[in-house]
């Protein structure tokens, strides 16, 4: 019998890897993505793609009915953790409500398992190395938001019997990322600014550090979890193991794309400091293969984002609170 599944998000970055190889898996495969972080070139060909938004109800119990989906991976949303402090209302009903809206419908059409992908950002500043024993302890919006969909999700678990995986990556890179967003993911930022002949911008004095992460590292596992029985109805993080800091990246990715290092420091601001993770739960269940190292998983981006070219960065439209607002977020004039 077919296996079908929804893939919000398939559009974006994760989203997409997940798709090919869902595809790869013979899944049918259903995208919904609202286009309004990913693009729909993509979105794998052999996908079936609706452009919509997991905010609008009707549309969601419509792709239901018609298409009985077997598995919902649930990747849509905007991953700005840093902005989430100044668009609240957007964060909230994005990211949480839209969540829920197809989290009533998974358990209205008796899915097999709900696949979702929340974040270490429900850490907060926790003792490091993050561990999924640790009581979350989210620092901004972004992060309460997954945790609030990690709850609901133990939630519908007990009342319904819903299966469920919860997956929380960190500091994923690669291959498809929006590299046009000034907002989020740091590699895609500083390749971005080298092609547009910009210094590289980094927030406070570069020392923060973080694992990334290559995408080939997440996105198979993520597809073919809902296969591996023991993964069922448990929280996951997921990623690399070697931390660098943003300066050390980004030395690493002037490398990379064969450019010298041209730094602007920007004024600090708020966010945790030191991020790493410990992966053995996801090693005792997922038995991954070695991990990408971070001179292979650049060179790889670097050539696609090369031959993609520069992404110009969109204002964001709808700022909400303007009072501690990073400065080099701020809108300019005639934007
Ligand atoms: N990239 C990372 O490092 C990282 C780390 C932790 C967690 N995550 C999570 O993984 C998921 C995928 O992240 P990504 O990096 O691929 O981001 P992405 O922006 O590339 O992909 C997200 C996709 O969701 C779509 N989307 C947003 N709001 C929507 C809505 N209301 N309706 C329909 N589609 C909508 C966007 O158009 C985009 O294509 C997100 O849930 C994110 O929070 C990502």
């Amino acid at each position: 019998m077919e296996i079908t599944s929804l893939v919000t998000g398939g559009a974006g970055f994760i989203g997409s890897h997940v798709v090919n190889h869902l595809l790869k898996q013979n899944h049918k495969v259903v995208v919904l993505d609202d286009l309004s972080g990913g693009v729909q070139e993509n979105v794998n060909d052999a996908a079936i793609f609706c452009e919509g938004s997991i905010l609008d109800v009707d549309l969601i119990n419509t792709l239901f009915e018609e298409h009985k989906f077997n598995y919902v991976y649930h990747l849509a949303a905007y991953a700005a953790e840093g902005l989430s402090h100044f668009i609240r209302n957007f964060n909230y009903q994005n990211n949480l409500i839209g969540s829920v809206n197809l989290i009533n419908a998974s358990v209205t059409y008796g899915i097999k398992c709900f696949v979702f992908t929340s974040s270490i950002a429900v850490y907060g500043t926790n003792s490091l190395p993050l561990v999924e024993t640790q009581y979350p302890q989210p620092e901004d919006p972004y992060g309460i938001a997954k945790y609030a969909v990690e709850l609901d999700l133990i939630n519908a678990n007990k009342m319904f019997g819903m299966d469920y995986i919860v997956f929380r990556p960190h500091n994923v890179y690669g291959i498809h990322q929006n590299i046009g967003d000034k907002y989020r993911n740091v590699v895609g930022i500083f390749m971005n600014q080298i092609l547009e002949d910009k210094p590289l911008t980094i927030f406070g004095d570069g020392e923060q550090t973080r694992a990334f992460t290559h995408i080939d590292d997440v996105a198979p596992y993520i597809a073919n979890a809902v296969n591996v029985r023991e993964a069922y109805n448990k929280v996951f993080n997921v990623g690399s193991d070697t931390v660098y800091s943003v300066k050390e990246l980004a030395i690493a990715v002037c490398k990379a794309m064969q450019s010298n290092l041209n730094i602007k420091q920007l004024e600090k601001r708020e966010e945790v400091i030191h991020a790493y993770a410990d992966h053995s739960s996801f090693n005792a269940v997922f038995k991954p293969k070695t991990l990408t190292d971070l001179e292979t998983g650049l060179l790889e981006m670097a050539a696609w984002v090369k031959a993609y070219g520069s992404r110009s960065s969109k204002e964001f439209q709808n700022i909400e609170i303007t009072k501690k607002l990073p400065a080099s977020w701020k809108k300019k004039s005639g934007q």
